[in-house]
C-alpha cells in the first residue's frame, strides 16, 4: 500500500482524540522503522516521513523540528524526538514496523593496549592477498569513532583514481577539510545530531578522531605499509593492515568516550549503503540487542563484519551473532618477548615483557623480595624501596580479573618505591597492559610455577638479588601461536544458543589446529583446547579460503524472516525462531542447544570447486550424542545440479540434563578440499531450565 493511501486509512482509523498532543511533554529520541526501502527516489521516502510526523505532531514545522535522521538508501524509517503519546500514535500507523527509543552501543577494545601500535600483523602477505591487489579496489566502510588523518597509515602515495562507483563525500569540519581525505581515506562523514552536549565536550566537530579507536580499526583492517614501525625499538618491522591497499570511508558515529547512538550508527549504515562501500565494519555492540540495519546492507550486496566482543574468557559473552553478519574473533600471533630474570644462585629463568628501554638500569643485580599478593598491608609493612618485588597469588588471581591484578600491584609496587616487578598470573595474555611499566621499571610476567621457584629461593637465602634483562623478540615456531585471546568473547550466544559464531567467513575453510599439528588453545584460567564456542570455525587460512571447494550458502530471504521475526521488526515470531527453526538456516555450523530424544537438521552445500567431485562426509560427533548423515556420499558432476542436500541427525545416547559436547561434520573430496564445519549439542529432559548446577 501507498504510504499516501495508507495515511488516510490511519486518520480514520486512529480516534479524534489520540491526535491531541496530550500533556506529556517530555520527548526523547525514537527510531520509527519503516521497513525495506520501498521507493526507488529517495525524496519521496523523505517526504512521506515527514508526513507522518506532520501528521501526528500538528504541522510541517514541528515535523522539521523534531526529525533527527531520515534513513532512505537501505531501508526505510527517521529518528525523531517523540512524546511517549505521539510514539503510541505513530507505532499504530500501517506501514510503521516499529518504533523503539534509541539506545547506544559501546566501541569494543576500549582497553588501552589495543592503542599501542605494537605491529600485530603478519609481515609476509599471503598469496591472496597479492591476488586480491592487497585490496586496492575494495571500498571499506568504518562506522566508529572517526580517523587521525595524518596517521602514516592513511599515505596515498601510488594509489590510483578513486572507484567510479563511489558517490560518498569528504564532509569537512573542525580540522578536517577537504585536504583531509585523499586517495585512501576517500570519504568521511560525520553525525552529531542527538548526540549529547556531555559527549561532545572537547570532541572535534568533524570526522577527526579524537578518541583513537577509529583510527585503530581502519588502520588494523586496511591500514598502509608503515616501515620501522615499533615499540620503542621490540618488535621492529613493518605495520599494515589486512588489506593494505583498500581505500576508506569513514563514518563517525561514536562521540567521546566510545559511546555511539543508535540514530548515528543507523544514519551512517543508511549513508554507507548509498556511498557505496564495499565492507562496512562495526567494532561496537551493545547489550540487549543487534545492531539492526545490517540485513538492508548484506541486502545490497555488501559484507558486513563485526567483533565478538572483548569480553572474554567468560562464556556467553559474545554479541552480534546475527547471522548475516561476520563476526570476528581475537587471536595471539607467533611473536613474544623472552625477558631473562637472573637469580644471585645463578639460575636463569624467563618470563615475558616489553621492558626494552625502562629508564632503569635493568642490567644490574637488585634486592629481591616475595611480597605474596602485594596488597597494601603487606607493602605497607614492608620496606621495598629500591627492590624487585615478585607478587604471586594464585588464590587470588581466581577473584581478580588478571589485568585488573596486574595494574593494581604495579600501581602499589611502584609507588611504595620499588625498582621492578616480577608478576604471576594464570597463562592470558596481559602483557600489552605492562605499557603501562614503561619508563617507570621493568614488570616481568611469569606463570606461578617460575614464581614459586623464585619464591623459594627469595625466602631461603640470607639477602636474595635479581638481575632482570632487556627483553627481546622471537617469532615463529618458537612461540605456540595462534591461541585465542583472552579477552575474545565465547559463546554461546544467550540470545540465539542455536547459532555457532564463526570466525571467519566459514564458507571458507579455516583451521583447529595450529602449525604443530595441535588443537589451538584459549587463553583463560584454565587455558583450555578451545572450542567452537571460542573460535567458531577455527582460524583462517586466508589462501585455502580463495578455494573453498564447497559453500554453505544462504537465501537472503530466510535472513529477512529472521530479521522480520526477531530484530528490527515487530518479533512477533521469535520464539519459534530462537529455538528449532534457528537449526534449518544454511549456516555453516550447527549447533543444537536442546536435544532430547533426536533432532534432524538439514543442510545445503552448493559446489565451487571442480564440476566433477565426490565428497564423503566425516563426522566427529560430539559426546553422549550419535550422529547420521544421510547421504554420507555426495556427487557432483557436469550434468547434475550444483547443490546437494543432506541430512544430518543427532541421536542423545541418554536423557540427560548436560553442558555443551563439541564435535565436527567434514565433506572430503579425497583430494585438496576439506570442508569442515563445528557441531555443538547440549541434551536435555526438560525445555527452559537454568543449566546452574
Ligand atoms: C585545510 O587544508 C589546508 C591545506 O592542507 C590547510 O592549510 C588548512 O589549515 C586546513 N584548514 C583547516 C580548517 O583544517
Ligand atoms: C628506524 O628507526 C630507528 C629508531 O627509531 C632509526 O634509528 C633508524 O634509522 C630507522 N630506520 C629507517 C630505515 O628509517
Ligand atoms: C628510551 O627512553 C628514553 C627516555 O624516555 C627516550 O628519550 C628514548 O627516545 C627511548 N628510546 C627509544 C628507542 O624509544
Ligand atoms: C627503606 O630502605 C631504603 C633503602 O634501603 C632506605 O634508604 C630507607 O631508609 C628505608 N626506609 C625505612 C622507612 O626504613
Ligand atoms: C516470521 O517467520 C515465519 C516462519 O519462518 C515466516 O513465515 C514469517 O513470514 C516471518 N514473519 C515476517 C514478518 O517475515
Ligand atoms: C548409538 O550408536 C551405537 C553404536 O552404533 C548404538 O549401539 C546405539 O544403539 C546408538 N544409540 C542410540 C540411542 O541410537
Amino acid at each position: 500500500m501507498d504510504f499516501r493511501s495508507a495515511l488516510c486509512c490511519a486518520l480514520l482509523l486512529v480516534p479524534v482524540a489520540m491526535l491531541l498532543v496530550s500533556a506529556d511533554t517530555s520527548s526523547r529520541l525514537y527510531i520509527v522503522y519503516m521497513g525495506e526501502k520501498k521507493h526507488d527516489d529517495p525524496s519521496v521516502v523523505t517526504a512521506s516521513h515527514h508526513e507522518v510526523l506532520a501528521y501526528v505532531l500538528g504541522s510541517k514545522d514541528e515535523a522539521q523540528k523534531s526529525i533527527v535522521y531520515t534513513y532512505k538508501h537501505g531501508f526505510s524509517g527517521f529518528a525523531a524526538m517523540l512524546t511517549e503519546s505521539q510514539v503510541r500514535i505513530i507505532a499504530s500507523l500501517p506501514g510503521v514496523v516499529s518504533v523503539k527509543a534509541n539506545t547506544h552501543y559501546q566501541t569494543h577494545s576500549t582497553r588501552s593496549w589495543d592503542f599501542l601500535g605494537l605491529d600485530y600483523k603478519q609481515s609476509s602477505p599471503s598469496d591472496l592477498l597479492k591476488k586480491a591487489k592487497y585490496g586496492e579496489d575494495v571500498i571499506v566502510g568504518v562506522v566508529d569513532t572517526g580517523i587521525w588523518p595524518e596517521s602514516r597509515s592513511f599515505d596515498d602515495s601510488g594509489y590510483g583514481p578513486l572507484p567510479a562507483r563511489w558517490k560518498g563525500i569528504c564532509q569537512a569540519g573542525a580540522a578536517f577539510n577537504a585536504t583531509s581525505c585523499n586517495r585512501k581515506i576517500i570519504g568521511a562523514r560525520w553525525y552529531a545530531d542527538g548526540i549529547s552536549a556531555e559527549a561532545l565536550k572537547g570532541e572535534y566537530m568533524s570526522a577527526r578522531d579524537l578518541n583513537g579507536h577509529g583510527t585503530h580499526v581502519a588502520s588494523t583492517i586496511a591500514g598502509g605499509q608503515v616501515r620501522n614501525a615499533s615499540y620503542a625499538g621490540l618488535g621492529a618491522g613493518v605495520a599494515r593492515g589486512g588489506a593494505p591497499r583498500a581505500r576508506l570511508a569513514v563514518y563517525k558515529a561514536c562521540w567521546g568516550p566510545g559511546s555511539c547512538s543508535l540514530a548515528t550508527v543507523l544514519a551512517a549504515i543508511d549513508d554507507a549503503i548509498n556511498d557505496g562501500v564495499d565492507v562496512l565494519s562495526l567494532s561496537l555492540s551493545f547489550q540487549e540487542e543487534e545492531v539492526p540495519g545490517t540485513l538492508h546492507a548484506v541486502q545490497k550486496g555488501i559484507t558486513v563484519v563485526f567483533s565478538a566482543g572483548n569480553k572474554g574468557p567468560v562464556a556467553d559473552t559474545v554479541q552480534n551473532a546475527v547471522p548475516w553478519v561476520l563476526t570476528v574473533a581475537a587471536s595471539t600471533i607467533d611473536r613474544s618477548f623472552p625477558t631473562v630474570m637472573s637469580l644471585g644462585n645463578k639460575e636463569k629463568l624467563v618470563g615475558q615483557s616489553l621492558n626494552h628501554n625502562a629508564t632503569v638500569n635493568t642490567d644490574k643485580f637488585h634486592a629481591l623480595i616475595s611480597a605474596g599478593s602485594c596488597d597494601e598491608q603487606t607493602l605497607s609493612s614492608t620496606n621495598v624501596t629500591g627492590m624487585v618485588v615478585l607478587c604471586s597469588a594464585p588464590w587470588e588471581a581466581s577473584s581478580t580479573p588478571t589485568p585488573q591484578g596486574f595494574v593494581n600491584a604495579a600501581t602499589r609496587v611502584a609507588k611504595a618505591g620499588a625498582k621492578g616487578l616480577i608478576f604471576a598470573q594464570h597463562n592470558s595474555n596481559i602483557l600489552e597492559a605492562t605499557d603501562l611499566c614503561r619508563r617507570v621499571m621493568p614488570c616481568v610476567l611469569v606463570d606461578f610455577e617460575i614464581a614459586h621457584r623464585i619464591a623459594s629461593y627469595a625466602n631461603t637465602v640470607g639477602t636474595p638479588v635479581v638481575r632482570i634483562s632487556r627483553a627481546f623478540s622471537i617469532v615463529g615456531n618458537g612461540v605456540l601461536s595462534p591461541r585465542v585471546a583472552a579477552f575474545s568473547s565465547r559463546g554461546p550466544s544467550p540470545a540465539f544458543p542455536a547459532i555457532i559464531k564463526v570466525k571467519t567467513n566459514s564458507c571458507h575453510p579455516s583451521s583447529v589446529d595450529d602449525r604443530f599439528g595441535m588443537r589451538i588453545q584459549a587463553e583463560g584460567s584454565p587455558r583450555k583446547q578451545a572450542d567452537p564456542f571460542d573460535f567458531g570455525g577455527g582460524h583462517i587460512n586466508p589462501d585455502k579460503a580463495a578455494d573453498p571447494g564447497l559453500v554453505y550458502d544462504m537465501d537472503a530471504g530466510e535472513y529477512t524472516k529472521f530479521f522480520n521475526n526477531c530484530s528490527l521488526g515487530p518479533k512477533d515470531d521469535c520464539e519459534s525462531y530462537r529455538g528449532k527453526k534457528l537449526y534449518q538456516l544454511n549456516l555453516p555450523s550447527i549447533a543444537v542447544p536442546d536435544l532430547k530424544d533426536s533432532v534432524t537438521v538439514w543442510r545445503t552445500v552448493t559446489n565451487v570447486g571442480p564440476v566433477d567431485a565426490t565428497y564423503q562426509a566425516v563426522v566427529g560427533a560430539p559426546a553422549g550424542v550419535n550422529v547420521s548423515v544421510q547421504p554420507s556420499v555426495i556427487r557432483f558432476n557436469g550434468g547434475g545440479s550444483k547443490e546437494a542436500t543432506f541430512r544430518v541427525t543427532f541421536t542423545a545416547r541418554q536423557r540427560v540434563q548436560d553442558g555443551y559436547t563439541f564435535g565436527s561434520l567434514t565433506w572430503l573430496d579425497g583430494g585438496t578440499h576439506s570442508v569442515r564445519i563445528p557441531v555443538a549439542v547440549r541434551t536435555v529432559i526438560q525445555d527452559f531450565i537454568a543449566d546452574t548446577s
